[in-house]
């Protein structure tokens, strides 16, 4: 056999040894969860259950399937369906996904604990990724709020109505470091940087986590997708990875270790492979790193049909090779591939499978089911009464509104914005201008479709009695109806709205113009080749630029575009994401001036699209130029920055940082150094700034970015006030994955950068002995 025997995986079982007793500074085993899953009366009750149980029983622990109502895959026949309740009562799933309702939950629970031997409870687990009925802006967006404690309520919220719903546990959050706005998926993380992307990670953990699964207002999290889906060859989902040791440590993996030491009780493997290897199958990621260096004792689920889909990438020959390299690699439960129900009892009772493998795997889930106390209550999730009680709440749509506004970035002001609520007339125009339902964007869970407030409905509820408000479509974003399994088809031809929204252009004193991308243009599988607006917007915005120079554009969409063209077309450009149910109401906050906008990027904006992938922490390059030659690394034809870097994004008010202030020029490896700015505001309005501190290690054993984020603080200034901010830093914060194959701080001499983003920056630098 090709890649595992048992031999094979004595040889892994040595090989994790080794490599735990070596194990890189970086992670020191176990993790420091907030919630250990491991406490010894819990051990004792797994060690009796897994003494009862059969094989095939705990073979059946380790196998999760769909309901049919909610797919996100290839659906089951029927007669596979009609096998999976059989099963069920056989005691042979262990998980069902996409089982909502305190009243379903319940039955299917009851189909488990009512029929089977051992009455083990099942675990429900659904993608509960930025709200579960009441819906929070996409993920994307939610993190250009920097604001972790905003994400973190907001998970929480979302914890709260899915567990009163039934569910134990959501498939989030999705921690992908993405760097690819082709790809649809960028969508669901919180864009291209690892320290954000850590912070946002922790605090949606802490959100859906609570302070202890055990509380039935709490679901379990899952740190997804292991390892490195978002580097995904030219943005193309699912497609190959091939990225460095360097690349995995330093970029792709902080914020998964961040999602482990906040706690986090699941992981799930992704589709991919890294370096030839499928993540599903990777001894490296699963065993080595995070069940050996990390310590992590919850368990990992594959993505769906993960371990089948090994096939097809010429990794095994069959499902049953898969289901023995899956399990041998440390993918615990095996989702909608059915390669473990099928195989893995062949597997072990013909020695090619060690038993100790399943046995552990079994550990790690019900761990985990013990910790939410279904041992205890299996029901005790699914609360009718609760579910109505704590669903869509007035404080939970207040909330969502806030988080929303807090995620919306001002791109471009000359002057227009903020608006007056008194203005006579006001057009608003644009095939998402009324949209109620593409805000609550894709993966928006049991979110009602047309649910959200549209932006005319904003304006309306937003402007003075006195003041007229026009509408006008324009133009349709898609030529048939929106359907969630075939994407869109965003080549209309009707220009038959065109007249109406010029004529309302024309006969308002401003125009609120809103394009972008509908629902379904971002998430799996919707990955791009062309990062520009579809259909006939940009021909609409002529038009209605042409009618009148007042145009406001309310830019609507899961990932960065290229929007150059739009930005000098108009005075003002608003990135307003999707921002769930309450989006018409934070955008309208934020036009007239209620809210004064403080959301920075989470992922640059490209000039063109061949600029992917684009991100500001890249390498310096031998040739950095730039240089009076053509000779340097550089293109042609667009210039090398981002339009909109990262961490961008305007105020109303007038913010500056000063010079940085030093308190040493030099530290040692127990030092700390204090970098200090004076923040201002010099205008009119009270404002918030995103304070950002970037480090760059000049020399490295590996080569290191041009800039890398450490730090940042939110800071609000009445108007004309100043306020100094002050950061620490210290070794730890400039360490790094080395040549050495260490988590270290190398000595030498590094640069700090502070300002309000990643390219206006004041600089100073220090010493590290
Ligand atoms: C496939 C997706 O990749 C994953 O993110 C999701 O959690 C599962 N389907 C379950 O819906």
């Amino acid at each position: 056999m090709r890649h595992t025997t048992r031999h094979a995986v004595a040889a892994v079982t040595l090989l994790v040894g080794l490599f735990a007793a070596c194990a890189p500074e970086q992670s020191p085993p176990p993790a420091a969860g907030e919630q250990a899953l491991v406490n010894p009366a819990t051990e004792k009750r797994i060690d009796a259950l897994l003494a009862q149980m059969t094989l095939e029983e705990k073979v059946g622990q380790l196998n999760q399937y769909s309901s049919p109502f909610d797919m996100t895959g290839p659906p089951p026949s029927e007669g596979a369906q009609k096998t999976a309740y059989d099963q069920i009562r056989g005691g042979l799933v262990g998980s069902m996904l996409n089982v909502t309702g305190a009243e379903a939950t319940r039955k299917a629970q009851q189909l488990a604990v009512e029929n089977s031997r051992l009455k083990i409870p099942l675990i429900f687990g659904y993608d509960v990724i930025h709200g579960y009925k009441t819906i929070f802006p996409l993920p994307l967006a939610e993190a250009a709020s920097w604001d972790p404690a905003a994400v973190e309520r907001s998970a929480r919220i979302a914890a709260i109505e899915a567990a009163a719903a039934g569910l134990h546990w959501t498939f989030g959050p999705m921690v992908d470091v993405s760097r690819d706005a082709r790809w649809g998926r960028i969508m669901e993380g919180s864009g291209e940087d690892p320290f954000l992307g850590s912070q946002m990670a922790a605090a949606r953990v802490r959100g859906f986590q609570g302070k202890s699964l055990a509380d039935v207002d709490t679901i379990a999290a899952c740190a997804k997708h292991y390892a490195a889906y978002g580097f995904a060859e030219a943005g193309r989902d699912y497609n190959t990875v091939d990225i460095s040791e360097s690349t995995l440590r330093n970029v792709v993996l902080p914020p998964f270790k961040a999602a482990a030491d906040a706690g986090v009780a699941t992981f799930m493997n992704s589709f991919n492979e890294i370096g030839g290897i499928p993540a599903t199958a990777s001894v490296h990621l699963q065993r080595e790193i995070l069940k050996g260096e990390w310590g992590f004792t919850g368990f990992v689920v594959s993505d769906w049909g993960s371990i089948g889909e090994m096939v097809p990438h010429g990794y095994a020959e069959n499902l049953a090779q898969g289901a023995e390299q899956a399990i041998t690699a440390g993918s615990d439960m095996d989702m909608e591939s059915r390669a473990y129900v099928q195989h893995l009892t062949e597997l072990v009772t013909s020695d090619k499978v060690d038993i100790k493998l399943v046995d552990d795997a079994v550990r790690r889930v019900l761990r985990v089911k013990f910790a939410l106390g279904l041992f205890d209550d299996p029901y005790r999730y699914s609360d009718a009464a609760r579910e109505q009680a704590v669903t869509l709440t007035p404080a939970s749509l207040a909330e969502a509104r806030d988080v929303a506004r807090r995620s919306i970035v001002l791109l471009k002001n000359d002057g227009v914005l903020p608006l007056d609520k008194t203005v006579r007339s006001i057009a608003v125009i644009g095939p998402l201008a009324d949209d109620k339902d593409s805000p609550l964007g894709n993966w928006r869970g049991q979110g009602a479709a047309n649910s959200a407030v549209s932006l005319l409905e904003g304006v309306k509820a937003a402007v003075s009695p006195s003041t007229r408000v026009l509408y006008a479509e324009g133009a349709k974003l898609v030529t048939g109806p929106r359907d969630f399994s075939s994407p869109s088809v965003y080549n209309t031809s009707d220009r038959s709205g065109f007249a109406a929204a010029v004529a309302a252009a024309r006969a308002a004193d401003v125009v609120l113009l809103a394009i972008g991308e509908d629902a379904y243009q971002t998430g799996e599988g919707r990955s791009q080749a062309d990062l520009g607006l579809k259909g006939l917007q940009d021909e609409l915005l002529k038009a209605v630029v042409a009618a009148n120079k007042r145009v406001v554009v309310v830019l609507m969409n899961g990932r960065p575009l290229a929007i150059g063209h739009v930005a000098e077309a108009v005075p003002a450009l608003v990135e307003a994401w999707l921002l769930g149910s309450q989006s018409g109401h934070a955008i309208a906050d934020v036009l007239f001036g209620d809210y004064n906008p403080s959301g920075k990027l989470p992922v640059s904006f490209p000039r063109l699209v061949g600029q992917e992938p684009l991100y500001y922490a890249h390498k310096n390059t031998g040739r950095p130029g730039p240089d009076s030659s053509v000779t340097w690394s550089h293109y042609t034809d667009v210039p090398n920055d981002a339009l909109y870097p990262f961490g961008f994004g305007l105020s109303y008010t007038s913010l500056a940082c000063s010079e940085p202030r030093l308190s040493a020029t030099e530290i040692g490896r127990d030092g700390q150094l204090r970098v200090s700015v004076t923040v201002t505001n010099a205008g009119a309005r009270a404002g918030a700034e995103i304070v950002q501190l970037y480090v760059r290690d000049l020399v490295g054993s590996v080569t290191r970015p041009v800039k890398e984020l450490k730090g940042f603080q939110r800071v609000e200034l009445a108007p004309g006030q100043a306020q100094e901010v002050t950061f620490t830093i210290t070794a730890s914060d400039l360490a790094f994955y080395t040549a050495r194959g260490q988590w270290e701080a190398e000595p030498g001499t590094f640069t700090v950068f502070v300002g309000g983003n990643s390219r206006d920056v004041k600089e100073a630098s220090f010493t590290l002995r």
